[in-house]
């Protein structure tokens, strides 16, 4: 069965189609968007070695003629580069105004190909085809698309929203435990961000999600995408609720720059120890029922995620550090550290009224746990 979340957004509204055997029909699904049966595919070498002959075979069954580039797989891709060999082979190809680029791949892909997609010949159509957990509830929708400068993670991209994007949660069969249950942290955050009934639905059902039940995933993956595209109807652009999908990134981006952005730690591992230290840090200060973050802490451990900072192997810098790394993430306006905290489970808000003291405190508790 294939769900459908619709993203109306005025002028760019798309869907987000979530189903087991999306990739096997991806030619049915992509060619009522072609306005010739050509498609330029991009995609990376782990994710290319599996199913991008079953996309081109898709593709070529609709008589849908199909050119691939194949990038090397990790985070070092997602920069200048391959953006660059990445546009120029899109223009070799000759791709031109009115035709469909694809990204089969996971959030880098995703994101350099969407970026790609945003500057050629200023801006062609593109569709995300994402094979990791992480990139189906987050990355692909919404539209933010870009490449990691060296001084630091996103910093060059912009806002391009897919004209479809096909969520086939088959592949999720095919990753690793650890990558799956690192997707699992951007599913649980959606829950502790603004829909209580959804934490309390993967308190019953997570387990039955990472064991890998399909319609417990399909379900966990659709609520998750709603949820994103109702945050990114009312604001596209970040000018103040998308800011709620950063819970736990303030932490998280401080971790993942400690840790080197290494497989120590994965983006989404990050995002779950984040939330757990969002929730610790909202009870100190008096926001949220003092028993929510042992709820948090429950749900994140029950389904097998790292949760603590003593879950992450090696050293780690001291608690003042951590707090500078903090100072150095995009949502810093004027200076101010802004966090995502919560009243509650599904009630999170912005705020920059956080005092350094008892974020330091936190962190030298935790650390000293280590
Ligand atoms: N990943 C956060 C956002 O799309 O806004």
């Amino acid at each position: 069965m294939i769900e459908v979340v619709p993203v109306p957004l005025p002028g760019r509204a798309y869907e987000v189609r979530i189903g087991a055997g999306l990739i096997e029909d991806a030619g049915a699904q992509i060619a009522p968007l072609l306005r010739r049966p050509r498609v330029a595919v991009v995609s990376d070498e782990t994710v290319a070695a599996h199913w991008l002959p079953v996309l081109q075979q898709a593709l070529k069954a609709q008589g849908i003629e199909s050119t691939a580039l194949t990038l090397p797989a990790g985070e070092a891709t997602k920069g200048w580069p391959q953006f660059t060999r990445t546009v120029e082979w899109l223009l070799e190809q000759k791709i031109e105004r009115r035709d469909v680029v694809i990204a089969l791949g996971g959030g880098v892909i995703g994101d350099l190909v969407g970026f790609a997609a945003a500057v050629l010949r200023r801006g062609v159509r593109f569709v995300q085809v994402p094979t990791s957990l992480l990139a189906q509830v987050d990355s692909s929708v919404g539209g933010k698309t870009g490449i990691n400068a060296p001084q630091g993670k996103n910093l060059i991209g912009a806002f391009h929203q897919p004209s479809l994007v096909l969520a086939d949660i088959g592949v999720l069969d095919t990753l690793t435990p650890r990558d799956f249950r690192a997707g699992m942290g951007e599913v649980v955050k959606y829950g502790m961000l603004g829909d209580s009934e959804f934490f309390q639905w993967l308190e019953a059902h997570g387990s039955s999600v990472v064991a890998g039940d399909r319609a417990a995933r399909s379900h966990a993956v659709r609520r998750s995408v709603e949820m994103k595209a109702e945050i990114v109807l009312r604001d596209e652009t970040e000018q103040g609720d998308r800011a709620l999908l950063n819970l736990g990134h303030t932490f998280c981006h401080a971790l993942e720059a400690a840790t080197g952005y290494s497989d120590r730690l994965l983006h989404g591992e990050g995002v779950a120890i984040g939330c757990a230290l969002a929730f610790a840090l909202s009870a100190r200060l008096g926001l949220c029922p003092q028993e929510d973050p042992s709820r948090v802490r429950a749900l994140i451990r029950d389904l097998g995620m790292r949760c603590d900072l003593s879950d992450i192997p090696g050293d780690l810098p001291g608690a003042e550090a951590l707090l500078d790394l903090m100072g150095q993430d995009k949502k810093v306006v004027d200076g101010q550290l802004r966090f995502i905290l919560a009243r509650g489970i599904g009630d999170s808000f912005v705020t920059s009224d956080v005092p350094r003291d008892t974020v330091l405190e936190l962190l030298r508790e935790e650390l000293d746990r280590r």
